[in-house]
C-alpha cells in the first residue's frame, strides 16, 4: 500500500483491506505512538465534515504528525478561481499525503492523477467514501466476529449514499446477503448492484423497514441527503421515509447492531441511543484507529 492513493475501496485488494483492519486493531490497543514524527498530512475539505476531518486530525495528532489544510474552501484560493489541479500540485509540495473531500464525483481520481503524493478520498460527491467503508468493515467485524455470512440491511438514501456504495462493493467480497430498503426514487444504482450480482450473492429490495428488520445482523441507517437533490420537491417527498424508534427493535436479533455513518437528522430517534444495539458512536470512534492504520500503511511506516 506504500505510496498508493485510496480513491475507491477497490483500489486495495481484499487482503490489503483486511491488513488495514488488523493494523487498526493494534492502534485501538495503543492509539498514541510517535511514528509520524516529521510527516505532514494535508487535509483539504471542499465540503463540510465533522467525523472524517476530525478523526483524520485526531489520528495524525495521536501519532505525532503535523496536519495542515482547510475545512472551508471559501478560505482557500479556490474562491479566487484556482483550479483543483493547481491546488493539488501546490499542496503536494507541502505535504507527504493529501486527504481530500470534494463535492464532485471523480474529483478524487483526478486529484490522484495529478498529485505527486498519495491522495486519500474522504468522500467525492455521491460516489465513494472508502475510509468510511474501512471503518464500517472494522465495526461490523468487531461486533459480529466476522465479515462473512451476515445479513446486512441498508436503509434510506441508497442512490446518493457514497458510504453505502463503497460498503456494498466491499461486502460483495464476502458471503453477504443484502437487504436494500429505500423509497423507489432512491434505490441502489445498478452500477453498484452489479458488484452483488457478479459475486452471485442474494439481495432483496423493500419499501418497508419492518419487513427486513427481524432478519438482519446489521442495520445500516443513512440520512436522506438534502444537498444531493436537484429538485427540492423530490427531497420533501422522501425526507421522512424512515424513522427508526426503539419500539421497532422489539423483534430484532439479539446480535443486531445499528450503524450509521452520521450525521443523522431524524432517521434514528434519540430513544434508540441507550439501546445496546445502537452502535453508531462507537463506529465513529473506530474511524480514528482505521485512519491511523491507513496513513501509516500508505506512508510505509
Ligand atoms: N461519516 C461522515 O463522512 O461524516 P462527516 O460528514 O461528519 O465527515
Amino acid at each position: 500500500m506504500k505510496n498508493r492513493s485510496l480513491v475507491s475501496i477497490n483500489d486495495f485488494t481484499k487482503a490489503e483491506q483486511i491488513q488495514i483492519l488488523n493494523r487498526a486493531a493494534e492502534f485501538e490497543k495503543n492509539p498514541s505512538q510517535r511514528i509520524l514524527q516529521g510527516k505532514v498530512v494535508a487535509s483539504l475539505f471542499f465540503e463540510p465534515s465533522t467525523r472524517t476531518r476530525l478523526s483524520f486530525e485526531s489520528a495524525v495528532n495521536r501519532l505525532s504528525g503535523r496536519i495542515i489544510g482547510f475545512s472551508d474552501a471559501s478560505s482557500s484560493s479556490t474562491s479566487k478561481g484556482e483550479s483543483l489541479k493547481d491546488t493539488i500540485l501546490t499542496v503536494s509540495n507541502y505535504s507527504d499525503l493529501i486527504v481530500m473531500r470534494h463535492p464532485i464525483e471523480g474529483s478524487a481520481r483526478w486529484a490522484s492523477e495529478v498529485a505527486t503524493v498519495p491522495i486519500i478520498n474522504a468522500g467525492d460527491g455521491a460516489n465513494q467514501h472508502p475510509t468510511q467503508c474501512l471503518l464500517d468493515m472494522y465495526t461490523i467485524r468487531q461486533t459480529q466476529g466476522s465479515l462473512d455470512n451476515l445479513n446486512i440491511a441498508f436503509v434510506g438514501d441508497l442512490k446518493y449514499g457514497r458510504t453505502v456504495h463503497s460498503l456494498v462493493m466491499a461486502l460483495s467480497q464476502f458471503n453477504t446477503t443484502f437487504h436494500l430498503i429505500s423509497p423507489s426514487e432512491l434505490k441502489l444504482p445498478s452500477s453498484v448492484k452489479m458488484y452483488i450480482k457478479e459475486a452471485n450473492l442474494n439481495y432483496y429490495q423493500y419499501l418497508d423497514i419492518a419487513e427486513a428488520l427481524p432478519k438482519v445482523d446489521i442495520l445500516y441507517m443513512t440520512r436522506i441527503q438534502r444537498e444531493r437533490f436537484s429538485d427540492p420537491m423530490e427531497y420533501e417527498r422522501v425526507k421522512n421515509s424512515y424513522i427508526l424508534n426503539n419500539s421497532m427493535l422489539a423483534d430484532s436479533r439479539d446480535n443486531l447492531k445499528i450503524l450509521h455513518p452520521l450525521p443523522r437528522v431524524n432517521e434514528i430517534n434519540e430513544d434508540v441511543d441507550p439501546n445496546p444495539k445502537a452502535y453508531y458512536f462507537q463506529q465513529a470512534l473506530n474511524g480514528v484507529y482505521v485512519r491511523q492504520a491507513l496513513i501509516a500503511s500508505i506512508l510505509g511506516l
